[in-house]
């Protein structure tokens, strides 16, 4: 028997699947839903201070099928706002949270003022939640802290925060910013007891026949599965620098989604967009997968698979450059799609009966004709 529980920031869950703040942790019922689903901590949806931006516009969800034809690509687009109502109501729905659920339930802060955070998270606290989230990422809203704008925000309202309660406050960043290495080792040294990498990011889409942005004309969170290489990457970057637990968000779809984010070196995973597009019972489907992945591993506890990938990124400098490859076809497994034929830059793929035909001299050993093929194409060392 495989043990999915894990220690987080003070926090014992029982597995590593946290259920982000969104739509989807909106109050209470919405939050049930998700612990019956598996999950293993919920952070309701962020209460904001600033008022314009506790009311939605409608409608205010877009998705985008983007990307090159015959390979999927999915950007989910939204105009969500924050929690509808004041910190006293945010407060009732935390009690309501605590008293329907047997998993910690994490509050979500994004406040204007400096002196708010502390305010909200000490009555925050007093309300029950097990932890609180500090948020100054939100990708829409009345102003976006980005950028070089982000650590300062971000470290006043943690030191603010961790002087006023006694729970773990985690910080949500900003993937938007030069180097999130740097950022994540200041906010540790400020006394942050989780970070989580990364908020969506802000966007735009714009319609061509009324040459107009989509959706009330803003800028908005938008994210996808594509996102995930991008998270992982400043994950394994920071992995060795921070000692402090990562919670990974951004893109999850499935097992291996959460296995690659633990292994680049998150603690934990925090789901939104899949709940929104695919409901709460995926996440029944991805920990029975785990359970499978850990045993074929065998690994009796998740936990040992964070940060084993981050141990083994190499600089450009120690690259294998030694070995060169060239493609060769398996004519039992071609069926004759034709997906090879454009991706050859180099001239090196010509037609005989619909199937492909490889010059190895030609052929540059690239492997991208193997990438799309996936079935019949496989890379062989000269
Ligand atoms: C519709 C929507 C609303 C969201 N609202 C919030 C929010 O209020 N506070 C917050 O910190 N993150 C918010 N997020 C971000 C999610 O918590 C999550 O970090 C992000 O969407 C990446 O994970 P995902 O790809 O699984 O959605 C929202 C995301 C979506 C899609």
């Amino acid at each position: 028997m495989v043990d999915l529980s894990i220690e987080f920031a003070g926090l014992k869950l029982r597995n590593p699947l946290i259920a982000a703040s969104a739509g989807t942790t909106k109050d209470a019922v919405h939050c049930k839903k998700a612990a019956d689903a598996g999950y293993s901590a919920v952070i309701l949806k962020s209460i904001q201070e600033e008022l314009v931006n506790r009311y939605n516009p409608f409608p205010r969800m877009s998705v985008i099928r983007n990307g090159i034809p015959g390979y999927q690509s999915t950007t989910f687009m939204t105009y969500e706002q924050a929690f509808e109502g004041e910190i006293q109501d945010y407060c009732e729905e935390i009690k309501k949270t605590k008293d329907m659920l047997d998993i910690p339930v994490i509050a979500s802060l994004n406040c204007t003022n400096e002196e708010t955070w502390a305010q909200y998270a000490v009555r925050c606290e007093a309300a029950g939640a097990d932890a609180v989230e500090i948020v100054p990422s939100c990708p829409v809203g009345a102003f976006v802290r980005e950028a070089a704008e982000f650590y300062p925000a971000a470290s006043k309202a943690l030191k603010n925060v961790k002087e006023a309660v006694k729970i773990p406050a985690g910080l949500k960043m900003t993937g938007q910013m030069t180097n999130p290495v740097i950022c994540a080792r200041n906010l540790e040294e400020d006394g942050a007891d989780w970070l989580t990498m990364f908020n969506r990011s802000s966007g735009l889409q714009i319609d061509i026949d009324t040459m107009e942005p989509i959706m009330h004309k803003g800028f908005c969170g938008h994210g996808g599965p594509w996102v995930m290489q991008s998270v992982m990457r400043w994950i394994a970057a920071s992995y060795p620098y921070v000692s402090l637990p990562i919670a990974a968000t951004g893109g999850v779809t499935n097992y291996e989604d959460v296995v690659r984010y633990m292994l680049s070196g998150a603690s934990a995973v925090q789901i939104a967009t899949l709940i929104y597009m695919k409901g709460y019972d995926t996440a029944k489907i991805i920990l029975e997968d785990l359970e499978k992945y850990l045993e074929k591993h065998r690994l009796y506890k998740i936990s040992m698979l964070t940060g084993i990938a981050a141990d083994k990124v190499l600089p450009l400098s120690e690259a294998d450059r030694s070995r060169r490859y060239y493609a060769k076809v398996d004519y039992e497994k071609c069926i004759g799609c034709q997906k090879c034929f454009p991706v050859c830059i180099y001239g090196a793929i010509t037609q005989k009966d619909s199937k492909p035909v490889i010059d190895e001299n030609i052929c540059d050993g690239c492997g991208l004709c193997s990438q799309v093929c996936n079935r019949a194409i496989i890379m062989k060392q000269k």
